[in-house]
């Protein structure tokens, strides 16, 4: 009876150490749990991943920082401008796909994303009702630059002196955002209806799209999952000078697929930016107890390197590392994208502007990215606008400006999980950790026999030292 436990105890054990490094080594258990969150995280309608992909649960927040000139005399006679940053001005993002349509047997899908903001006047500095900026006369700029490359300019002159309009202009907050109208695009409106009279940097971009994506839906592939196929019917954009350039890469930056790896470049397409971008990994991280992979977009994306050489337009005409010139697909404006306060870009850009004071915790883009599931978890965009000025001989308005990238406004659009959407989500990845430890338990549960095993076998050693003892004992007595 004895002998028999004994010998069942330690083949279990060994079986089970067995079937554990089996399964370790086979990788079933975390297979089975990548299989089945690979099939369950598809756009799918009356899928939980499908209604917060139309809906999406987090708050998004838009922070607007504006710089206020103060010295716009000193800068028309040559001078560095002294900028000063007023903000944040905080909006809501209200969030939703419109027009959805499936195609291709559910493998894509078609939508719009609206957005509209709310303000959030308890998280903002000031009233953008009345808060004052004084910035450049982007209309203005805007329209010295069309006279540049059209013939309109004897016209565009005369509106300049007929408006008496000035290089520097003072608006409200609200008015520099969502628009307000401009004397001399009024005037323009009437030669060229597809200018619209009105003037702001998010001017219509309230409770609007920016146009229809074509998206998978990652029913073919789960590293497909919302990755761009089409935008406003084109699968590539015109704007860029090489095929590369051009190419629309990756998804909408507001999903990723799930099961990311440190070792990945995300790839996302801002419409915004007018061109793809790529994160790369660069820490681990943990938001709210769940852990995240850190992505960042990489110096590299602005810099002045070969590959970027065909954003450079017209060809050749390179600006410097961390400046993107967006004019092409701004309507001729000529606005130049950086990261806030030139962070990562050329010295020149920085010490060009007084009051420029880049810091990598204030002004990097990054995403916090859950890997199994590829929520974010967290995440901050990161966006300078500038306009680029230089002294006109046609336009007396310009004075002596020096020639350079002068910035307007950046904004930083985050999101940030809450507890409790993190406690549901940690649940789910508990379960999966649990699954995906079987082999662990397993093995556990091998070592307890094999442990009992042991202990069984000196035990059974130990009483048989004993009974020899017992015999020899009557021995000594005698
Ligand atoms: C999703 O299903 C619901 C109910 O069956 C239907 O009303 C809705 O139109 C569907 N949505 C799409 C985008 O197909
Ligand atoms: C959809 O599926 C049907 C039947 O499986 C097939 O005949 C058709 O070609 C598919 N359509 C597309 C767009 O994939
Ligand atoms: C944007 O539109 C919404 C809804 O029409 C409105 O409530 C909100 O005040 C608007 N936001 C701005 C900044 O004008
Ligand atoms: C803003 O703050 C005030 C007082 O601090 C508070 O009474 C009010 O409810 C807050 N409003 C919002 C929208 O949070
Ligand atoms: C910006 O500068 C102008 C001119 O100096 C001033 O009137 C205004 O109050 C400033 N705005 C803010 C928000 O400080
Ligand atoms: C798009 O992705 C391809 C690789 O798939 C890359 O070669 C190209 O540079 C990317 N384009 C942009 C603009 O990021
Ligand atoms: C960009 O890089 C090229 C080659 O490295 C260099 O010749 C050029 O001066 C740089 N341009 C700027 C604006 O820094
Ligand atoms: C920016 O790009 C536009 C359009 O290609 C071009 O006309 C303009 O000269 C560029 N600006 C600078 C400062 O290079």
């Amino acid at each position: 009876m004895g002998r028999c436990c004994y010998y069942v105890v330690g083949t279990l054990s060994l079986l089970l150490l067995v079937t554990s490094v089996t399964l370790l080594v086979a990788r079933v258990f975390q297979k089975a749990v990548d299989q089945t969150i690979e099939k369950d995280i598809v756009l799918k309608n009356g899928t939980e991943t499908f209604d917060s992909w139309m809906k999406p649960p987090l708050p998004v927040y838009s922070q607007f920082y504006f710089f206020n000139v103060t010295n716009p005399e000193e800068i028309l006679k040559g001078e560095i401008p002294r900028l000063e940053e007023v903000g944040p001005y905080t909006y809501r993002e209200l969030r939703n796909k419109g027009d959805i349509q499936f195609g291709g047997n559910g493998t894509t899908i078609t939508a719009v994303s609206n957005k509209a903001y709310v303000l959030e006047r308890n998280l903002s500095v000031g009233d953008p009702n009345v808060d004052l900026i004084r910035t450049l006369n982007i209309p203005a700029v805007t329209a010295m630059e069309w006279s540049q490359v059209h013939i309109l300019w004897e016209i565009i002159e005369a509106l300049l002196k007929a408006y008496q309009q000035k290089l520097f202009v003072t608006h409200t907050v609200h008015e520099l955002l969502w628009g307000y109208k401009d004397e001399i695009l009024t005037f323009i409106n009437i030669f060229k209806p597809d200018i619209a009279p009105y003037f702001g940097l998010f001017y219509g971009r309230n409770g609007t799209n920016d146009g229809d994506y074509v998206f998978l839906t990652g029913e073919d592939n789960y590293l497909d999952f919302t990755r761009i196929i089409q935008w406003n019917g084109k699968t590539s954009l015109d704007w860029w000078a090489t095929e590369e350039c051009n190419m629309i890469n990756g998804t909408d930056g507001d999903s990723f697929h799930p099961l990311v790896t440190k070792d990945e470049v995300l790839y996302v397409f801002p419409s915004d930016f007018c061109r793809s971008l790529y994160l790369t990994f660069s820490s681990f991280e943990s938001v709210q107890g769940l852990p995240a992979l850190r992505f960042k977009v990489p110096a590299e994306i602005l810099a002045n390197t070969s590959d970027n050489a065909g954003f450079c337009i017209p060809k050749g005409n390179c600006l410097g590392t961390g400046v993107l010139n967006i004019s092409v697909c701004k309507n001729g404006a000529p606005i130049i994208l950086s990261f806030p306060h030139f962070y990562q870009a050329d010295e020149k850009f920085i010490s060009a502007i007084e009051g420029m004071h880049p810091n990598k915790e204030y002004h990097e883009t990054f995403v916090d990215i859950n890997p199994l599931t590829g929520i974010i978890l967290r995440g901050a965009k990161r966006i300078q606008i500038n306009v680029y000025v230089k002294k006109l001989d046609d336009f007396t308005e310009t004075g002596n400006i020096r020639e350079m990238v002068f910035p307007v406004m950046h904004v930083n659009e985050s999101v940030l999980i809450d507890a409790e959407t993190a406690s549901r989500l940690k649940s789910v990845i508990n379960t999966t950790l649990i699954i995906t430890n079987i082999p662990y338990i397993v093995m556990a549960l091998g070592v307890f026999f094999g442990l009992v095993f042991t202990w069984l076998a000196c035990k059974g050693q130990a009483s048989m030292d004993e009974g020899t003892a017992d015999e020899r004992a009557p021995l000594i007595r005698t």
